[in-house]
């Protein structure tokens, strides 16, 4: 596996691989990894001649207060799993790298960001798309790859490169879980012995609330089941439970094909995020 950390070299050597045709694979992380960035690894892995995964902290996605700081990093452990699981190039800049100086020019999501995790971390979009754009054209991929996981993030996305015509397809890799229903998140190792015991209680809620939503069709039912659920949860404040229109993110309607039933909880040293998605017919 190579190693990149200058955007210049990794900028020459996805320009060589393109005029060799190579395709490439991109798996877009913040490190830390588990095996929920592995699966999108193990996709990328399937379909692409050249594999490449990017480990950057990002933090223009970070709000004031937030957890940039502490959020857990470990390069020699993450490139060791990035190996195993078949990447070709790890790319690792630093922030002085990405952002050598303060750009006058934003890139800024519109309604899907206003709300789920948009709404309690406002302009954390705006930096995604930001670091998305950069490392997209660092990369030149012909596929990315992203969790289910983050779905507001792979609804917005999604949404970019098609309205501006980034050449590349977005593949949606489903959530990957513990034994016991709790989303793999690098951010669960913050979580006391009793909150990981209580985490799993988010899933089940919302499994309760998608089941109601799936059999009744009544959104309002099975949001104030999902609520109930949440609030029983005794080291974990709901910081959202929301039912939406899947990926407008828009109010449900009798239309709507798919619908996202999604959770945040703010324990005392991770937020944690999860949903599911439920057609509707
Ligand atoms: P990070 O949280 O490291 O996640 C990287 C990718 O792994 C995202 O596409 C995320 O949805 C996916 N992922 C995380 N946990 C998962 C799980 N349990 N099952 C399946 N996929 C999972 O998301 C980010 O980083 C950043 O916002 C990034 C896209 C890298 C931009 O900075």
């Amino acid at each position: 596996m190579k190693h990149i950390d200058k955007v210049a070299d990794m900028a020459a050597v996805s320009g060589r691989l393109a005029s060799e045709e190579k395709s490439i694979g991109f798996v877009p992380t913040m490190g830390y990894l588990h095996e929920g960035h592995l699966a999108l690894v193990e996709e990328a892995r399937k379909e692409n001649d050249i594999v490449i995964m990017s480990i950057f902290v990002n933090p223009a996605q970070f709000g004031p207060g937030e957890d940039f700081d502490s959020y857990p990093r470990d390069l020699e452990r993450d490139a060791a799993l990035a190996e195993k699981a078949g990447v070709d190039i790890l790319f690792h800049p630093s922030p002085e790298e990405m952002y050598p100086q303060k750009s006058d020019i934003r890139i800024m999501p519109g309604k899907q960001a206003d709300v789920l995790c948009g709404a309690s971390r406002p302009g954390h979009f705006d930096g995604v798309l930001k670091v998305i754009t950069k490392l997209f054209h660092l990369t030149r991929p012909e596929r990315a790859y992203f969790g289910q996981k983050d779905a507001q993030q792979l609804a917005i996305i999604e949404t970019f490169v098609r309205d501006y015509n980034f050449p590349v397809e977005i593949r949606r890799v489903p959530t990957v879980r513990e034994k016991d229903g709790l989303a793999k998140s690098s951010r669960n190792v913050r979580l006391t012995p009793a909150e990981r015991q209580e985490a799993p209680s988010i899933y089940e809620a919302l499994r309760k609330g998608s089941r109601m939503l799936r059999e009744t069709g009544d959104a309002d039912r099975a949001l104030k089941i999902v609520r109930d659920g949440l609030a029983l949860i005794p080291g974990g404040k709901t910081d959202y439970a929301e039912i939406l229109e899947y990926p407008s993110l828009r109010p449900l309607t009798a239309e709507s094909q798919e619908a996202i039933v999604a959770a945040a909880v703010q324990f005392s040293g991770a937020r944690l995020i999860d949903n599911i998605l439920v057609a509707m017919d």
